[in-house]
């Protein structure tokens, strides 16, 4: 199955992004890890990451008619704020896990609520890259 991977903001600096936080691998390490992953269990991962709330909006929107089954995302910083961005998973109404390199409960108060925990399949924190892993390992079970 066809499965999209979303980027929020300051993603794309990953790896040198707040390493003691973030960790060291970037984002393309990450990607072309899942990539290697889903493509072993016969997915197709497909991967956007932009620091415009109205291109991830776009994005979302666009999965509704491009086969997309399933939906990773790290919403970042629009994961504390974003109205909009939820909005837009309740409209495509497509299956999504919510993810985070950092455990937001471990950090500051308002890093403690999100837009998008109550509408997701489940969420996966505080693992760093490896949170990315579980991520897509519990979706490719949900779609087989
Ligand atoms: C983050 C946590 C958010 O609070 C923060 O704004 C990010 C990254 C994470 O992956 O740990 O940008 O989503």
């Amino acid at each position: 199955a066809k499965i999209l991977l979303l980027h929020g903001p300051n993603l794309n600096l990953l790896g040198t992004r707040e390493p003691d936080t973030y960790g060291h691998a970037t984002l393309a390490d990450i990607v072309s890890d899942l990539a290697a992953i889903a493509q072993g269990s016969g997915h197709e991962l497909h991967s956007f990451q932009s620091n415009a709330e109205h291109a991830l909006i776009e994005r979302i929107h666009a999965a509704r008619d491009d086969g997309s089954a399933f939906i990773l995302i790290n919403p970042a910083a629009f994961t504390h704020t974003s109205i909009a961005l939820r909005d837009a998973l309740l409209a495509v109404a497509l299956p999504f896990i919510e993810l985070h390199l950092s455990n937001v409960h471990a950090r500051e108060p308002f890093r403690r609520h999100s837009y998008f925990s109550d509408i997701a399949v489940g969420v996966i924190c505080g693992f760093g890259a490896d949170s990315y892993r579980l991520a897509l390992h519990a979706a490719m079970r949900r779609l087989s």
